[in-house]
């Protein structure tokens, strides 16, 4: 038990998955794993463990930011021993050949600042996927005809965001979507030396300004669960 996850040392698997929305947490426990069971409910943000295709398996809410995330992943790394942590969530498209519902793993993660900034101060650390992982999940997007981008992303602090100078600038150097995790996972998994992947799912667009509905978000999140579990496992 940490301060923030009610797991008994041992109720958490090496290979963690991480949604943002604890519910989607549960959902994924419910719909991919077998046997699963709860092993967190402290402050809402649901986590649990079960298995797939016989390898055991948790999935935990992370919660929204990299702020929260930062919390989980440092108690799933130093507490629980987790190993590999993939990031499974929705971006906001930012180049227009990234269309909704498409699949975007983040080879790297820009950020302004990131919890880590305080620990790395002047230097302009630059957070990517573990390579393996990066590696395994294109293979498998690509096995199962899924629309998916390999390159950066944005981790934002803000969802309301007041800069449009600053996507100006990103979208020009390539940046494919934006969220608000992945440059902190990435940061965290490097400094404890365990692999990190985020996979993610494109359910708005910045230049359309389109949004997926909720059932097209449930068949493409499943895409990117399937490709996320067996990147893991491959
Ligand atoms: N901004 C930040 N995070 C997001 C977005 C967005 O537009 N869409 C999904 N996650």
């Amino acid at each position: 038990m940490t301060i923030h996850i009610g797991a008994a040392k041992g109720d958490i698997a090496e290979t963690v998955l991480m949604p943002g929305d604890p519910l989607r947490a549960k959902w994924v426990a419910e719909t991919f794993l077998t046997d699963a069971r709860e092993v967190n409910a402290v402050r809402g943000m649901l986590g649990y463990t079960g298995t797939w295709k016989g390898h055991r398996v948790s999935v935990q809410g992370s919660g929204m930011g990299m702020a929260s995330l930062s919390i989980y992943t440092n108690e799933l790394i130093r507490d629980y021993g987790a190993k590999t942590l993939i990031r499974i969530g929705s971006c906001g498209g930012m180049q227009p050949h990234v269309a909704l519902r498409d699949v975007v793993l983040a080879m790297t993660a820009t950020s302004v600042c990131t919890p880590s900034s305080t620990i790395l101060r002047e230097l302009n650390y630059a957070p990517c996927a573990d390579f393996g992982l990066l590696r395994d999940a294109a293979a498998k997007a690509d096995a199962m005809d899924v629309p998916t981008h390999v390159g950066g992303i944005y981790s934002s602090d803000t969802f309301y965001d007041e800069r449009p100078d600053l996507n100006d600038q990103m979208v020009r150097h390539g940046i494919l979507a934006v969220e608000m995790e992945a440059a902190e996972l990435y940061t965290v998994a490097a400094r404890f030396g365990v692999r990190a992947l985020a996979v993610l799912t494109v359910s708005d667009h910045l230049q359309t300004g389109e949004a997926m509905d909720s059932s097209a978000r449930e068949s493409s999140f499943s895409d990117m669960i399937e490709i996320a579990l067996t990147a893991a496992f491959a």
